[in-house]
This record gives C-alpha cells, sequence and structure tokens, in this order.
C-alpha cells in the first residue's frame, strides 16, 4: 500500500519533469548556484573556489561548495580529506545528498562529487528523482552552492555550468588559457543566454596585466559572440597559495594577510554585493536542468 503511494509520487515526479513543470514551493531565499570553471586545465579553479567558499561564510552566507571532479583529486587533496561517501554513493544506495554533506574548514560545508558517474550510468528515473529531490532539499538551506568543475568543454562540465546561475570563469594570462576561455564562454552563452558569466584573472603580477589580460578576451568576446561578461577581479601570483597547498589547508586560512587572500575578499565582496536574482531562473533546479540538458544532446 504505501509502496503504492510511493510509486504513485515516483510516476508523477517523473511526468512533471517530462512535461518541465515544477511544482515544488519556493522560498525566497534559495541557493546560487554558481559553478567554477575554465578552459584550460590547472589555473586555479579548486584553490579559487574551495577559499571564495570559505570568505563567503565569514560573510554570513551558507555555503555548500560541490566538488565535482574528484577523480582528478581537487578538494579532498587540497584539505587532506578522504570522504567516505561521495555522489556516487547517491546513485547507487539509497542515500541522499545531506547524508555524503561533510564539515569543511571555515564554516563550510563540503559535498565529495564524483567524476564520470553521472554520465557513464544510465540513471533511472527513480535516482533521477531523488537526485532531484536532494538537491530541492539543500537549496532551502544555503545562500551559495558553488560548483568546483573540472576544466574543459565535457559534456559533463557544460551541463554543470549551464545549469548554473553564474558562472566564474578563471584564466591566466597565457594566450593558450585566453583561447581556451573564449571558447567555454562561445559555448555556454550559446546553451544558455540567462547564464550571469563573469572572468577572474588568476597569478598575474599586477593589476594591469589582470586588466589587459581580460581586455584581450573581452575584446573577443565583443566582437564575436553577442554576451557580455563581467570583470570579476584578478588573484595575484602568490607563494603563500603554494605553501598552503603543500600544507593542505586553505590559504584564507592559514595566510589571511596575503596578498592572494586580500584580493579574494575583494571579489568576494563584489560577487555578493552584485548578487543576481534568482527569478531569472524558471526551468528548475540543477538537476532537473541537468538531466534536460543530457537528454537534448
Ligand atoms: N594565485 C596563485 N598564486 C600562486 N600559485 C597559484 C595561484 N593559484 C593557483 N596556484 C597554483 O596552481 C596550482 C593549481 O591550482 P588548482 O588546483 O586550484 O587549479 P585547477 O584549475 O583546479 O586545476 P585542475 O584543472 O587540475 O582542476 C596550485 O597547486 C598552486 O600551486
Ligand atoms: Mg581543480
Amino acid at each position: 500500500m504505501v509502496e503504492d503511494q510511493v510509486e504513485h509520487l515516483r510516476k508523477m515526479r517523473a511526468a512533471e519533469r517530462k512535461s518541465g513543470v515544477n511544482n515544488k514551493k519556493k522560498v525566497a531565499n534559495q541557493a546560487l548556484l554558481l559553478s567554477v570553471t575554465s578552459g584550460k586545465g590547472g589555473v586555479g579553479k579548486s584553490n579559487y573556489a574551495l577559499n571564495m567558499a570559505i570568505v563567503l561564510a565569514g560573510m554570513k552566507q551558507k555555503v555548500l561548495l560541490i566538488d565535482a571532479d574528484t577523480n582528478l583529486a581537487n578538494l579532498d587533496i587540497l584539505l587532506g580529506i578522504n570522504p567516505r561517501y561521495n555522489l556516487s554513493d547517491v546513485i547507487t544506495s539509497d542515500q541522499f545528498m545531506r547524508d555524503i554533506i561533510i564539515p569543511g574548514p571555515g564554516g563550510i560545508d563540503i559535498l565529495p562529487g564524483s567524476s564520470g558517474v553521472l554520465e557513464m550510468l544510465d540513471i533511472e528515473d527513480e535516482v533521477q528523482n531523488r537526485l532531484i529531490d536532494s538537491y530541492a532539499e539543500l537549496e532551502q538551506e544555503y545562500n551559495y552552492i558553488i560548483i568546483d568543475t573540472g576544466a574543459g568543454l565535457t559534456p559533463s562540465i557544460i551541463s554543470y555550468v549551464i545549469s548554473s546561475d553564474e558562472v566564474i570563469i578563471i584564466t591566466n594570462s597565457e594566450p593558450t588559457a585566453i583561447t581556451d576561455a573564449y571558447a567555454m564562454i562561445k559555448v555556454i552563452s550559446s546553451q544558455n543566454p540567462l547564464l550571469g558569466i563573469r572572468v577572474l584573472i588568476n597569478m598575474v603580477d599586477s593589476q594591469q596585466e589582470a586588466a589587459d589580460t581580460f581586455e584581450r578576451l573581452n575584446l573577443v568576446v565583443q566582437n564575436f559572440l553577442s554576451v557580455s561578461v563581467d570583470y570579476l577581479g584578478f588573484v595575484p601570483t602568490d607563494s603563500n597559495v603554494v605553501r598552503a597547498v603543500a600544507r593542505q589547508t586553505p590559504f584564507v586560512l592559514q595566510y589571511p594577510r596575503s596578498p592572494a587572500s586580500a584580493a579574494l575578499r575583494l571579489t568576494t565582496r563584489k560577487l555578493l554585493s552584485e548578487r543576481r536574482s534568482r527569478q531569472l531562473r524558471k526551468d528548475g533546479d540543477l538537476f532537473t536542468r541537468y538531466f534536460q540538458t543530457k537528454q537534448d544532446k
């Protein structure tokens, strides 16, 4: 009897998803979904995402950081942790996302991801529903949900990014990194024209170098694409970042007075003060959109 009801509810949800109806009650203060990505690898995404999450938490925001790329050893290596469960356990067992969340440094929560799982399995409706439902639960609890994605134009990364409210694209001043950032902007803006796109320049020697790098990128964006991108700011090359990585501690906590920490606080304040309205999103939450974009491909 109870099972019948559960089955009925599942079918209703599946039907709602197919028809694009999302009748979950929305609260005023839903999490803003922010992905941190890059075209080229190794430009500083995981460090930025982790430390920005901590700074946001210090500004009274409730923050969940999702590591979408654990196979490449990102947040777990940066923090020296070895989470027992990850997103694949939500898929392969009957756990909900809240069950696998672990407390992180500086008051943030971390949801350990799982590389490739969402693509590899042909995920059944029931599991899709569990992901959608458990994400909806999280959305009510946090002010920000930040996804540290891998690098590059893989279908999984693109799905995460275009399912977000905003994306921060990180690049350094190398021409290859700028070119790859442009390619990323081109693809994601064509797939989600409402996405807010910000650019963060990492590992530069001066404010001028950062501004020049942004200008170089922005020029091609303006000339060839019909979107605009916002300059979020920069983080200088700082040996404290490297030292903190070696010690497996976030640099904003270990070296709060370092130039990188000061720059990070500045860009995070900007991000917070320019927080976009969630009203732009009408097509459901992260996993509803994630599975939708997969179906469309
Ligand atoms: N502002 C900085 N100053 C100095 N070094 C930095 C800075 N930011 C990042 N790095 C260096 O770059 C390395 C790579 O950073 P990180 O792991 O955050 O990059 P990523 O973009 O997440 O890489 P991947 O694409 O492999 O996920 C760090 O280990 C650190 O040594
Ligand atoms: Mg990384």
